[in-house]
């Protein structure tokens, strides 16, 4: 451990959730006769690679808790620019006393692999089935391997080719919303050469060494 101090640094009173930004996303769910829900949850995350594993972690208070723990499943729809404030009016107000889909003007369709519905207006679905519930204080983590993955047709080019930048997604940080701004570099851009037109002292094209995308 090193000995140095920072003397610009401020131990936080309590230590808390400082892990941001992070995605605010609309979780939807229904109860046993098909009537659907949406929660928004901000403590969600990609789990593992393969099998792709996600969780997302809901207090046992919340509506849609009983709805996730009953079904065994869940869809989870990325929030975007547009979807902003539906996704924080889902955050406070409870389908206990609401219908949010109603209220937002949001609609309900059916999934492909599990019986949640997603949202038609988020840009991608992911369709979750429940593998474990771990309690772990305030909240219960649901860690789920998604089944199915759905995104708008809309987004994707002639080549196949999805564009997740154009969808306009939305970050949570600190309590506040954001819209993804510029994209700064792309997974390995650090150690890849620039494609320069420049020849090698043999007369060849210097090449570029790929980096191999595992997560
Ligand atoms: C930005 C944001 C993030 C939230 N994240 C979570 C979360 O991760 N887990 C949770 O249990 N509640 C979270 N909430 C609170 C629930 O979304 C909220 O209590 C909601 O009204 C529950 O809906 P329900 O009663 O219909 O299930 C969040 C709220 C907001 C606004």
């Amino acid at each position: 451990m090193s000995d140095r101090t920072s003397t610009h640094k401020t131990v936080f009173p309590k230590p808390g959730n400082f892990l941001y930004p992070v995605p605010a996303v609309m979780v939807s769910c229904a109860d046993g006769e098909g009537k659907p829900n949406i929660i928004t949850v901000a403590w969600a995350g990609t789990v593992c690679s393969d099998p792709p594993m996600v969780s997302i972690s809901v207090r046992k208070s919340r509506y849609s808790y009983d709805l996730i723990r009953k079904s065994g499943v869940f869809v989870i729809n990325l929030t975007t620019k547009k979807l902003t404030r539906a996704a924080d009016y889902c955050g406070v107000r409870s389908g206990r006393d609401v219908d949010k889909f109603a209220e937002c003007r949001l609609h309900a369709v059916a999934a492909e692999k599990v019986g949640a519905p997603l949202i038609e207006e988020s840009p991608v679905n992911i369709e979750c089935r429940v593998k474990q519930v771990i309690e772990l204080g305030t909240h219960d983590m649901f860690l789920a391997e998604v089944v199915c993955v759905q995104v708008d047709s809309a987004y994707i080019d002639e080549s196949g080719k999805f564009h997740m930048e154009d969808t306009h997604l939305t970050a949570y940080s600190h309590g506040k919303y954001y819209e993804l701004g510029k994209m700064l570099g792309s997974f390995g851009y650090s150690v890849r050469k620039k494609p320069v037109k420049k020849t090698s002292k043999r007369g060849g094209q210097t090449k570029n060494k790929k980096v191999k995308k595992t997560r």
